[in-house]
């Protein structure tokens, strides 16, 4: 149990919603002077040992950053290596949900993604809803901002055809008009490989969210690891900008 007794596990309280920005994969493949698409591989490995760690601890909805909106400006042919992870993740996943229960979401704009990619997207996430393990949501495609921009177009063009009015928006209505509608909040977000900033990765829903940064490259990321952000999150005082009651 990656170094932790049971019992001590079980006097964890166990977050809810974890949201991880995967980083480093680059610095790792450059440690072992191996090309960058070898850190994504290995990257795209810890993520589907991480799904089922995360499942193990109690976690019900795990959300990873696996391209974000910035993304493009990489090189084509780094972009050509993710996409082609992604491809096989989308295809590989469907038969492992099925065997872990898990669900799969996706979030972000998938319009620009090439047409067989959003296929397999849309027969993994049709196929795994109704599952009632894990809910994995992958951000792809994805900028914080972004998501706003389009949840705002999408409250205007209601209130113009009468689905909406504007007074009656409030942040509820914010929060159902963004791609991660019916989820919860996460509970903590987690950053690997030192950078200290959240890289416009769920903005809004992250307001209140504990944040725990680690040096470890996510290639290296795994259980004792997560474990180790469940235990900073314990030490956490939540009060949601209110007062503990004595
Ligand atoms: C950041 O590392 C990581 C990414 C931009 C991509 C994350 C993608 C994966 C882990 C693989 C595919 C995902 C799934 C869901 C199967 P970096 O390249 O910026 O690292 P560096 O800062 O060390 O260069």
């Amino acid at each position: 149990m990656a170094g932790k007794k049971k019992d001590e596990l079980k006097e964890l309280k166990i977050p809810g919603h974890v949201a991880i920005i995967m980083d480093g994969n680059g610095r790792w493949a450059k440690k072992r002077f191996l090309p960058r698409s070898a850190g994504h591989s290995a990257g795209s490995k810890t993520v589907e040992q991480i799904c089922d760690d995360a499942w193990s601890l109690g976690i019900k909805y795990l959300t990873v950053y696996a391209f974000s909106t910035e993304n493009w400006k990489r090189s084509e042919s780094e972009i050509a290596t993710l996409m082609d992870l992604l491809r096989k993740y989308m295809k590989n996943c469907l038969e492992r949900s099925k065997k872990n229960n898990m669900r799969v979401r996706v979030i972000g704009d998938t319009s620009r993604l090439d047409e067989d990619l959003r296929e397999s997207i849309q027969t993994l996430t049709r196929e795994s809803a109704v599952n009632t393990g894990l809910t994995f949501t992958v951000a792809l495609n994805y900028g914080g901002r972004d998501e706003i921009v389009r949840a705002f177009g999408k409250m205007l063009s209601d209130c113009s055809e009468g689905r909406l009015s504007a007074k009656d928006i409030c942040e509820e209505t914010v929060s159902k008009y963004l791609d991660t509608a019916d989820m919860p909040d996460p509970d903590l977000v987690i950053r690997t490989s030192g950078e200290i900033r959240l890289s416009n990765f769920l903005p809004w829903q992250s307001a209140y969210s504990e944040l725990y940064f680690t040096d470890v490259l996510w290639p290296d990321f795994d259980k004792k690891e997560l474990i180790k952000a469940v235990e900073y999150y314990n030490k956490k005082d939540r009060r949601f900008g209110g007062r503990n009651e004595e």
